[in-house]
């Protein structure tokens, strides 16, 4: 009896602490994930839900991102080290800290961009200063830039974003045949020289949501991944068939902008096409499909935004035929 009782209140005491340090466990497992105060990670692209599509996740460039989590313990070493020879450094050149291993990319924290920025105009300018250089990734994020600083010429990743941006040049982006990715999100981009893009082969994603863009330049046709939501954008501001040459294109995002058309002809390529809250009224029976070829041509394109425009999509019923699914709009 008495060895019964003490059994059951042995269970009754493991079960306690069982569940009791269940919680802390789980709370520990998750502090250890959480980035601490410190480690930049507020640069990391990795909180983009809005904009992502499903595999603008998979191609963030994740080694660098393991790369980041090792240095955060060193920031404030180098921070102090690095800062000194600032005039001496070429941006074009990974600089390397005193006291850091070499294979080590440098890193320093983006709190002296306004001071650096403007006493050292143009050649000289210490980018990886003043943004964080990781491998081939660089990133500026909400440090006051009003320009495209001189890029290192491995850079494959730029991320700008949170800036003063008014204008992109054509030589901003001129010899950096490595990029691949561009994001310029809420800047005050009104402006992009026509060749500023055009050279970049490796490009595929060029991100510029909430800028202030009417027009946009010509696009290199490697693309996959195109942003310019939440713009200016009008039709006449899109060169015809800009972007039939894109065959890679697959992601094509240009909601809350002023189009009164739908710009075609789209690549086959496509997958999600958001043009919500524009201004089309109308709309070209072959947008989507070619009435000759009386096939499923389009079986990629499974989303299309057209709501929050002015077009009665039920008036255009023979344009939808080979698509996987209809648009998503008004029909009544
Ligand atoms: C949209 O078009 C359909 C088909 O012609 C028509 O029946 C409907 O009344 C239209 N809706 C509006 C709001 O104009």
């Amino acid at each position: 009896m008495r060895l019964l009782a003490f059994l059951s209140l042995l269970a009754l005491v493991l079960q306690e602490t069982g569940t009791a340090s269940l919680p802390r466990k789980e709370r520990k497992r998750r502090e250890e994930q959480m980035p601490r105060e410190g480690d930049s990670f507020e640069v990391l692209p990795l909180r983009n839900d809005v904009l992502n599509p499903d595999n603008y996740g998979e191609v963030i460039d994740l080694s660098n991102y393991e790369e980041l989590t090792d240095y955060g313990d060193q920031l404030p070493e180098v921070k102090v080290t690095s800062l000194a020879p600032a005039t001496s450094i070429s941006p074009a050149k990974s600089t390397t800290a005193p006291g850091t291993p070499s294979s080590n990319p440098t890193m320093t924290r983006p709190t002296t961009a306004g001071l650096l920025l403007s006493s050292q105009p143009n050649h000289g300018l210490p980018t990886c200063l003043v943004c964080v250089c990781l491998g081939s990734s660089v990133y500026c994020d909400d440090i006051d830039l009003e320009d495209i600083p001189p890029l290192p010429r491995r850079t494959a990743y730029l991320y700008a974003r949170f800036n003063r941006i008014s204008r992109i040049r054509a030589e901003d982006f001129k010899g950096l045949t490595k990029l691949k990715r561009i994001d310029l999100s809420n800047n005050l981009i009104s402006s992009i020289d026509n060749d500023a893009f055009r050279l970049l082969h490796a490009l595929q994603d060029l991100i510029l949501p909430e800028n202030q863009l009417e027009a946009l330049p010509v696009l290199p046709s490697g693309i996959e991944f195109l942003d310019v939501r939440l713009n200016r954008l009008q039709s006449s501001g899109i060169q015809p068939a800009a972007f039939r040459a894109m065959e890679k294109l697959q992601f094509l995002y240009l909601s809350d902008n002023l189009l009164d058309s739908i710009p075609g002809p789209l690549p086959l390529s496509l997958r999600s096409v958001h043009l919500q809250n524009n201004l089309i009224e109308t709309m070209q029976r072959d947008v989507f499909c070619d009435p000759e070829e009386h096939k499923h041509t389009r079986r990629q394109l499974e989303d299309i935004r057209l709501d929050g425009n002015p077009i009665n999509l039920s008036l255009f019923p023979s344009a939808y035929f080979c698509l996987p699914r209809l648009p998503i709009g008004r029909f009544t």
